[in-house]
């Protein structure tokens, strides 16, 4: 493909739990170059989840050069692209020294569970109980806050550096923002109001720290102390500064979402009463409430989902373990080497054959909030096989999103008439059959399942002008997709929710 002067592209950096991409997308928001790494997951302890920072942050320069060394060995010049977005994933906390920019720990990621007694101690704290109402979030160890007060609690550096004020705490994409701008010879200290809004410091009424949670969570170490990015809008040309080196010197960051918030976007949900749901590592589920925080009463979160001038919120379920189930079984257990193959292994029995499997490896997390379940099987028998296992970890993920499409019609009053769904595991047409078969709902999947990276390059590109509307972004992720209509009756539905339920309720209980 040859160049054109008027072409325009926005690149999207994509953070994951497990693998970083950058992709470029054209004005279309078509796919026209992307590259993607994977990188260590360390686990120390049963229930420690870590990442290096500095590993993730070469990851991201390295998908970025290998990105657009394709696009232009496909003809395109780097100069066309505009501007670039980042996605990433949310509550997992980096801390580093303001002055000199060095990380101190391991990154401790959304799904660690070490937190879980901090969460108790915090809910017994008097005035626990207007925290809900101010953040959207409930007492876990899936917040970035309960993970700071671990470590000053329990690391030396963190608390040296705390008391020397020079301790700088962000979620992965103020650190890579900081990163991309040079780091400490040109600090940049910013996050956006979806990712600001996981942290549980700050009001989701007035998008901004709270001196009340500030004050609520400070009861042992002054978080007064510590610096913290400044909030700002999601897509937005002045904040995030360019980035500094590499391929793409000079290009401006110019959005940047949570990834699912992200997906949302990427999803065009931008009505009230449009939901995705998003089979990544975890699954999430992202209702848009509009803009006005609706505090949920049965298990959900609420959030801000993207802010694009005015703060539009969501209300949210959050699964811990879904793609993780599976390369739980291939890694751990040897299934296979690929989510193909273990989605064949679940296509090879008709059904689970009685098996339950909860896969509780962070506790449990919406609508159930039990931090002290961990993953359990119920059912097992002679007759159990490795294909029941791999059907029973599909099935998981998509009771918990019946649970949470239960309660998110409580909260708001509405009956969601069909779910839209994307990532990794929505690939699969079984596990989509059966999220069909266990909701009793159709379940629609798009052609594109990129939209998390999309949602970033839209919000960069608004800000930039690549883009002057929503409307025009209407094409790649509208067309030929899929949809799943149920195949059972909603009484042998119901039948196998109702075993589900029961095996919840029996996994409580299980860590002192
Ligand atoms: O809240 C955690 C979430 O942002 C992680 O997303 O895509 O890595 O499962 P993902």
């Amino acid at each position: 493909m040859g160049s054109d002067a008027s072409e325009v592209y926005v690149g999207s950096i994509d953070q994951g739990t497990t693998s970083t991409r950058f992709l470029i997308f054209d004005k279309q928001g078509e796919i026209v170059a992307s590259h993607q790494e994977e990188f260590q997951q360390i686990y120390p302890k049963p229930g420690r989840h870590e990442h290096d920072a500095n590993e993730i942050f070469q990851s991201v320069q390295n998908c970025i050069e290998g990105a657009v060394k394709k696009f232009e060995s496909d003809g395109h010049r780097k100069g066309a692209i505009k501007a670039i977005g980042i996605t990433n994933q949310r509550e997992t906390i980096v801390c580093w020294n303001i002055k000199t920019g060095e990380t101190i720990h391991n990154a401790i990621v959304w799904t660690d569970t070490r937190t879980a007694s901090i969460a108790r101690e915090l809910r017994a704290r008097p005035g626990s109980d207007k925290i809900k109402d101010l953040c959207g979030l409930p007492f876990s160890s899936y917040p970035t806050v309960t993970k700071l007060l671990w470590l000053l609690k329990n690391d030396e550096t963190i608390r040296k550096t705390y008391e020397a004020e020079e301790l700088a705490v962000g979620t992965v994409d103020s650190w890579l923002t900081y990163k991309l701008n040079g780091g400490a010879r040109n600090p940049v200290f910013v996050t956006d109001a979806s990712n600001a809004s996981r942290t549980m410091l700050m009001d989701l009424h007035t998008v901004s720290y709270s001196d009340e949670l500030f004050k609520f969570f400070s009861y042992e170490f002054d978080l007064h102390k510590i610096h913290f990015p400044k909030i700002a809008k999601s897509s937005c040309a002045e904040s995030y500064g360019s980035i500094a080196d590499g391929a793409l010197r000079g290009c401006p960051i110019a959005g940047c979402l949570g990834d699912q918030s992200a997906a949302l976007v990427g999803q065009k949900g931008y009505e009230p009463g449009s939901a995705k749901n998003t089979y990544g590592t975890g699954c999430f589920l992202l209702y848009n409430v509009g803009g006005t925080p609706v505090i949920s009463r049965h298990g959900l979160l609420a959030t801000v989902a993207y802010d694009f001038g005015t703060p539009t919120y969501a209300l949210e379920g959050s699964i811990a373990v879904a793609g993780s189930g599976v390369k739980f079984l291939m890694k751990n257990f040897g299934f296979g080497d690929s989510s193909e193959a273990i989605t064949e292994l679940a296509g090879s029995v008709e059904d689970s054959g009685g098996l339950v499997f909860v896969t509780a490896f962070s506790g449990l997390f919406a609508p159930y909030w039990i931090d002290d379940a961990q993953g359990t099987m119920f059912g097992i028998t002679h007759h159990t096989s490795r294909g029941h296992i791999a059907r029973a970890t599909l099935e998981a993920v998509c009771f918990q999103t019946k649970a949470i499409l239960h309660a998110m019609e409580q909260d708001s009053s509405r009956r969601l008439h069909g779910l839209t769904v994307d990532g990794g595991m929505a690939q699969s047409d079984l596990c989509m059959q059966i999220q069909a078969d266990i909701s009793q709902r159709p379940i629609a999947r798009p052609k594109m399942l990129e939209t998390t990276a999309l949602g970033a390059a839209i919000a960069a590109g608004l800000a930039l002008g690549v883009w002057t509307g929503l409307e025009e972004l209407k094409g790649a992720s509208e067309e030929g997709g899929t949809v799943f209509e149920p195949a059972i009756g909603r009484a042998e539905s119901e039948r196998s929710f109702a075993r589900w339920e029961r095996a919840v309720r029996m996994c409580r209980g299980w860590l002192e």
